[in-house]
């Protein structure tokens, strides 16, 4: 059933993936600790980094002194395609985070058409020891998932994309839901126009602001969404999109932005 107060989305494992988490690309050392320790003292559940991020102590640093327990948080970091030896990414993913399990581990991004399926299996193999709850990809294309599925006889769980009204892509996005793939997006605000007219228009019906328009628009459509941030007061805000929804015809307006 969907919680209204914190919508999520199924995994294979069983697992519930909040639909919004808080992503923490180009933050590192106390910036980073401090604007993941606001996330979860606002109320974010669900953690987004990466081995290049380099801020997985922090990150994990954050989340063991925020008293906030650890089955709580839905955890998220990604292995680099190049990886020499991913095993010992991963251990050292986990000792960085301070934690015995990942709830999602993902391949970064692909390297032309590859797919890294030796690498895909070394996810599949750290899911069956149950290190990791589930496993994804990011910046796949509907044809890459689809050769790794075939060649590997699973497919991913998420595929984490850019994605942003005025990246819309319908046909993407339907890809994603009749293969079972949750799409996850990155980079919502950066690629948004938080001055554009109908995003002002919309958000003032609701007496909201342009960015959360944007970050709502998501869950609309059932799209994970993971904005950044270190301000305190835009931290808080990103959250707080839960005290109101866009009917379809608002979203049909902020999905032509992409026109
Ligand atoms: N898989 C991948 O390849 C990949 C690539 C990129 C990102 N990601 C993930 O996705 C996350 C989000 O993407 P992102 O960090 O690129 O960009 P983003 O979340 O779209 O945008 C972050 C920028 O927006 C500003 N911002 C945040 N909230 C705002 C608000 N309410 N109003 C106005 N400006 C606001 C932030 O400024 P301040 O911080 O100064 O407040 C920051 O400059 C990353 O942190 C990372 O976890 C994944």
């Amino acid at each position: 059933m969907v919680d209204p107060a914190n919508p999520s989305a199924p995994l294979p494992s069983g697992a519930a993936m909040p639909l919004l988490g808080f992503g923490t690309w180009q933050i590192t050392g106390d910036s980073c600790y401090a604007a993941v320790r606001t996330a979860l003292d606002v109320g974010y559940r669900h953690l987004d980094t990466a081995t290049v991020y380099r801020n997985e102590e922090e990150v994990g640093r954050a989340l063991r002194d925020s008293g906030v327990p650890r089955d709580e948080v839905f955890v998220t970091t990604k292995v680099p395609p190049h990886a020499e030896d991913p095993r010992q990414v991963l251990e050292t993913s986990l000792q960085k985070l301070d934690t015995d399990h990942l709830d999602l581990w993902l391949i970064h991004w692909t390297e032309g058409e590859s797919i890294h399926e030796d690498l895909w299996r070394v996810l599949l193999d750290a899911q069956r020891s149950g290190t990791v709850r589930d496993v994804g990809v990011s910046n796949y294309s509907l044809d890459q998932l689809d050769r790794l599925t075939k060649e590997s006889g699973q497919q991913p769980a998420v595929n984490q994309i850019e994605w942003a009204p005025t990246l819309y892509d319908a046909d993407v996005e339907r890809g994603h839901r009749e293969r079972g793939v949750v799409l996850e997006g990155y980079s919502a605000l950066k690629n948004s126009d938080l001055d554009d007219e109908v995003l002002r228009e919309v958000a003032d019906a609701h007496s909201v602001t342009p960015a959360q328009v944007v970050l709502r628009w998501h869950l609309e459509h059932g799209v994970v969404v993971i904005p950044k941030s270190v301000t305190p007061e835009r931290i808080t805000a990103n959250f707080a999109i839960t005290g109101f929804s866009l009917s379809p015809e608002e979203v049909s307006r902020v999905d032509g932005l992409a026109a």
